[in-house]
């Protein structure tokens, strides 16, 4: 996982010899992406935005199937894919004054290649991710260096939770709040916002 001395990366223009900042890739990722990563994606954009840093970072999200134990396999089928964003999750992230826009997608090899850092919300998502990884790089799917530095860019949004924020170490996952009622939907919100908030002071933005 990419830590607390994460830095964004940098490329070398050969002719100028300058110093161009490419930017850093952000994918979230769960289950269906219809609930959690979606909103996650959305809060980061808006806290990327609202500190003047919107330019320097490219944010996406996907899920890992939404269920189906096939969803990475060639031919296999994902839960979701194509849907908008849960209408719950809509409708409690536009309380907050977050809109949902993104459609489901799973996750590809070229996801896990391209990312700067991959973000599961929970313990399965990591599980779904590396299991499909593995999978990609028996088929000759991902250079041998996506699985090498692995733990440098994947890990959980929990562990973004700020020091000083309320949360920390109260959760090691965001939890699912699909088959559970409006207070999970809130739950998922707070819990992003905290955690974006700590992503982007983490990359150096504060
Ligand atoms: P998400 O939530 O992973 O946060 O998008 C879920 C969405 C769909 C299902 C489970 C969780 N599902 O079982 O279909």
């Amino acid at each position: 996982m990419l830590g607390p001395h994460a830095q964004a990366p940098r490329a070398m223009s050969s002719s100028s010899e300058q110093t161009i900042k490419k930017p850093t890739k952000v994918l979230f990722v769960c289950l269906g992406n219809i609930c959690r990563s979606p909103s996650a994606e959305a809060v980061f954009q808006a806290v990327v935005k609202k500190r003047g840093v919107a330019d320097q970072y490219s944010i996406d999200s996907c899920g890992t199937g939404g269920g189906s134990s096939n969803w990475y396999l060639d031919g296999g089928f994902s839960y979701h894919e194509g849907n908008n964003a849960d209408s719950r999750m809509t409708r409690v992230a536009a309380t907050r004054g977050v809109t949902l826009t993104s459609l489901s997608r799973p996750l590809t090899p070229g996801d896990l290649q391209d990312s700067d850092l991959i973000i599961g919300m929970d313990a399965a998502n990591l599980a779904a991710i590396r299991r499909a990884g593995e999978h990609w790089q028996q088929e000759g799917k991902l250079t041998p260096e996506t699985l090498a530095t692995w733990e440098k860019k994947v890990g959980l949004m929990t562990s973004y939770l700020k020091e000083d924020g309320k949360f920390k170490d109260k959760y090691n996952e965001v939890p699912d709040p699909y088959f559970g009622g409006e207070k999970g939907f809130e739950l998922v919100l707070d819990l992003l916002e905290d955690a974006c908030d700590g992503l982007l002071n983490t990359l150096g933005n504060k």
